[in-house]
């Protein structure tokens, strides 16, 4: 799909395009831990989750709004026992649903329940093709088998399925065997995910951060496997922009084509958003979310490319890129109007540069994702200025 222009303008003779994309964060529960999750380090309490009543205003909100597809994300969403009556109030609105899941407690039961109340595709993580090494990353044993068996039942539902696997130094060998998986077990797509580095991810960057060498090998079996399955299945490759030199047009622009829901109704345009500190992100409880879309200052903050500072500015690839990642930016200078130090123009590429050619024999074990396991640093100075 087409992302809408970058230089949409929030005021009000020019309102921006509409949102096509809403990422559902139903709650931050979930049964696996893994190193590199997109949940923030702050993971959100159960008891402020968002009611069975407010997710089908919100989704009702977002139809009118203009999103066409969400994805029912967490944690893991199977974990709210009214992920049925979301996904119909999804449908109701006009919404394409996709559940995007770990498997873990997928019954044949609970995925008939689902598909009788709308449910239109299955996005399945997976964390490494061999069973003991994907327990090992997602921190918890069985969870390959019920993978496995998740994998079975979607395709017997006759549901489309797609693999996600995030990539990093402890899977990127495996990515043949990956692709074998996704064939034996009848995925339509898989999405080959080089790790971001950010909350969990940026924790645990130096267990994760693979080798130059790794990633070549890894980019050449993408290729030869993409030539193999043409027409049989879709090989997405998400670049590791840490090793490209270049920076990457982050959700296709801030407050450009999705919003993110959080499990206690804050809206954020990345799911990473809540860690840039004066962004003072609002909340579907106190403000609709078309207001929040058009008119609030965090979706307009780094809307299009006003905002934009350093060799953006008058870069030619600034409405290609959007100047990449915000939140990359804020993690890494503590400044999000910086441009990202992953492109090679940025003066602060050396942040990146220097982990990417560091000697890194014996990786350090995971922390693996779970409350309170991460320490919550402290910005060192005001992020939005
Ligand atoms: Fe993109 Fe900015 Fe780098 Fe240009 S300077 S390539 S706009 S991140
Ligand atoms: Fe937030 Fe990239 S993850 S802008």
């Amino acid at each position: 799909m087409t992302a809408p222009s970058a230089s949409a303008s929030s005021s009000s003779a020019s309102l921006p395009p509409p949102p096509w994309a809403l990422l559902a964060e139903l709650t931050h529960a979930c049964p696996l831990h893994c190193p590199y999750c997109s949940n923030p380090l702050d993971l959100a309490r159960r008891c402020g989750e968002l009611t069975t009543e407010e997710w089908a205003d919100v989704l009702r909100q977002a139809g009118e709004l203009g999103v066409v597809h969400t994805h029912l994300s967490g944690g893991e969403p199977l974990l709210r026992p009214d992920l049925e009556r979301i996904v119909a109030a999804a449908e109701d609105a006009g919404i394409y649903t996709q559940l995007v899941t770990s498997g873990t407690g997928l019954d044949e039961a609970r995925l008939a329940a689902l598909t009788e109340a709308g449910l239109r595709s299955v996005q399945l993580s997976v964390q490494h093709a061999d069973p003991r090494a994907g327990d090992r990353i997602a921190g918890r044993d069985g969870s390959f088998a019920a993978k496995e068996h998740a994998a079975r039942l979607v395709r017997r539902a006759g549901l489309p399925l797609g693999l996600n696997v995030v990539l990093h130094r402890g899977n990127l060998d495996a990515v043949d065997a990956l692709v074998d998986l996704a064939v034996d077990w009848g995925a339509d797509r898989v999405e080959l995910a080089n790790t971001q580095y950010y909350g969990w991810g940026l924790l645990n960057r130096a267990a994760l951060l693979p080798t130059r060498d790794q990633l070549a090998r890894a980019r050449e079996t993408v290729e030869r496997r993409r030539e193999q399955l043409a027409g049989r299945m879709d090989l997405v490759w998400v670049v590791p922009d840490y090793f490209d030199g270049v920076a990457k047009p982050c959700m296709g622009g801030w407050g450009a084509v999705s919003l993110t829901v959080a499990p206690d109704g804050t809206v954020l345009p990345c799911p990473a958003a809540a860690s840039i500190p004066g962004l003072d992100p609002p909340c579907v409880r106190d403000r609709s979310l078309a207001w929040i879309w058009r008119h609030s200052p965090a979706f307009n903050r780094f809307r299009g490319t006003d905002w934009m500072t350093g060799p953006c500015r008058s870069c030619p690839r600034r409405e290609e890129d959007f100047g990449g990642c915000r939140c990359q930016a804020f993690a890494l200078t503590g400044d999000a109007a910086r441009t990202d130090p992953a492109c090679a123009l940025s003066p602060d590429h050396h942040l990146v540069r220097e982990q990417t050619e560091a000697d890194r024999p014996a990786p350090p074990p995971y922390v693996h994702r779970r409350p309170g396991a991460a320490p919550l640093p402290a910005p060192a100075r005001p992020a939005v200025t």
